[in-house]
């Protein structure tokens, strides 16, 4: 490599692989779940631990830390040259309910990783380094997803982000963010940066790569992610004396339309569509269930093509609800555009991977992501590493300690080369 910001020592530069792992163990026993998992969902007292945990980590590096108004951690570690454009690289410390100890977590502490062994190294950047931590990724307690990523590019706004509640409709989001210590000042909006670059290292959380035995995945972008309430109103009544002609049984009429999307994506291809939320009510074994709340989640690289899938099952369940004598209201939640990442940056990654002499594969994230937001607003990427056997979003998640490593040197080559030479 021929270049005056290149020498040896960022060529040789490698990650820690041991307090890697040491980190991400920390953070597994922070919510640990009976599973092996983690149990770590947004604004909850386990989030503010992890947090704690990092704020202290990135202090100690000498990073200025800034919270933003929906609890966004940004490390900042100064580079030579601060009117340039930052680097930033991260992704969230948030879980399912349960999740696994990697999604998420192996993006912010790979990246804190990379972070401190250029700190060891002493090296300055050219560029500053942002380390960041997007609050509830996951959207498994409060949705949407992508909560703090999404106000921060103004896809959603800040104050709608606030009230929503939590899925038991107990408490609220903006409320339990600032009951955490989390609800800072700094505004929350990109334009309040300058981001060059911004890279996510994630596991795949699908098969591709484990099938493949590649360690690397450079994903030119996510599909689109399609989010709908559907509610359904029958009429409750005694379980034994009512004829089984002529009920209205909204967990019935459910049970058709849960089948209906199934059916759907397997007849359209190119989509994955699924009913993962349901609320039954009065859920009593005796009382002819009257009404049903259900959640549908569509993606497809084609955002036309989920949008005719969401068409074709609103047709199907008006017919099924007609049948079953319910009622049916259906309302769109949240919609994320498919993400294109930045061309040049997705050949790093792979150009990074071949350096390191490790086999890469480009691909598409059939997993939303924080980058589906950041990418809409600065250049970006992301870098996969394997999932085994293909499982995440259950406590069994697991990715190879090797493959977490592997992943993180891509992420520190791809941070150095862009610090150094520009994107
Ligand atoms: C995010 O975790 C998703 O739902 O893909
Ligand atoms: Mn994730
Ligand atoms: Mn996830």
């Amino acid at each position: 490599m021929n270049d005056r910001n290149w020498n040896a020592q960022l060529e040789d530069l490698r990650i820690d692989g041991d307090r890697l792992r040491k980190s991400i163990e920390i953070s597994a026993a922070i919510g640990a779940t009976k599973g092996n998992g983690v149990q770590r969902c947004a604004v909850t007292d386990e989030d503010k631990r992890m947090r704690d945990t990092l704020a202290k980590w990135v202090r100690e590096l000498g990073c200025e830390l800034r919270i933003d108004e929906m609890g966004n951690m940004f490390a900042i570690r100064p580079g030579r040259n601060r009117s340039l454009g930052a680097i930033m690289a991260g992704s969230h410390l948030d879980t399912q309910r349960p999740g696994g100890r990697f999604d998420g977590i192996l993006g912010v502490l790979g990246a804190l990783e990379a972070m401190r062994s250029i700190s060891d190294a002493g090296i300055e950047l050219e560029r500053d380094f942002i380390l960041v931590n997007w609050t509830n990724e996951e959207g498994g307690w409060f949705a949407p997803a992508c909560m703090g990523s999404g106000v921060w590019a103004g896809s959603i706004s800040r104050e709608w982000a606030y009230e929503r509640k939590d899925r038991d409709g107990k408490t609220i989001f903006g409320r339990e963010l600032a009951r955490i210590g989390y609800k800072g000042d700094f505004p929350c909006d990109y334009r309040k940066w300058n981001i060059e670059a911004a890279y996510e290292l994630h596991i795949e959380q699908g098969p591709i790569l484990w099938n493949m035995k590649k360690q690397i995945g450079a994903p030119k972008g996510i599909v689109c992610l399609h989010w709908y309430d559907v509610y359904l109103e029958g009429t409750a009544n005694q379980v034994g004396p009512t004829p089984m002609e002529g009920r209205n049984d909204a967990l019935l009429a459910f049970s058709e339309m849960c089948q209906t999307v199934n059916k759907t994506a397997h007849q359209m291809g190119n989509m994955a569509a699924t009913v993962g939320e349901i609320q039954n009510y009065p859920n009593s074994r005796n009382i002819i269930p009257s009404r049903v709340h259900f959640t549908v989640d569509i993606r497809s690289w084609d955002d036309e093509h989920a949008l005719r899938a969401w068409s074709s099952m609103r047709r199907e369940f008006e017919i099924i609800a007609e049948r079953r004598g319910c009622r049916i209201r259906s309302e769109e939640f949240w919609k994320v555009g498919h993400a294109s990442f930045d061309r040049r940056l997705v050949e790093r990654v792979l150009e990074s991977a071949e350096e390191l002499g490790i086999g890469s594969h480009p691909m598409v994230s059939g997993a939303g992501h924080d980058m589906s937001e950041i990418s809409k607003v600065t250049r970006g990427a992301m870098i996969f590493v394997p999932s085994i056997d293909g499982r995440s979003h259950v406590e069994a998640e697991k990715t190879s300690w090797d493959d977490c490593i592997q992943g993180s040197n891509v992420l520190l080559r791809c941070i150095l080369k862009t610090s150094q030479q520009g994107p």
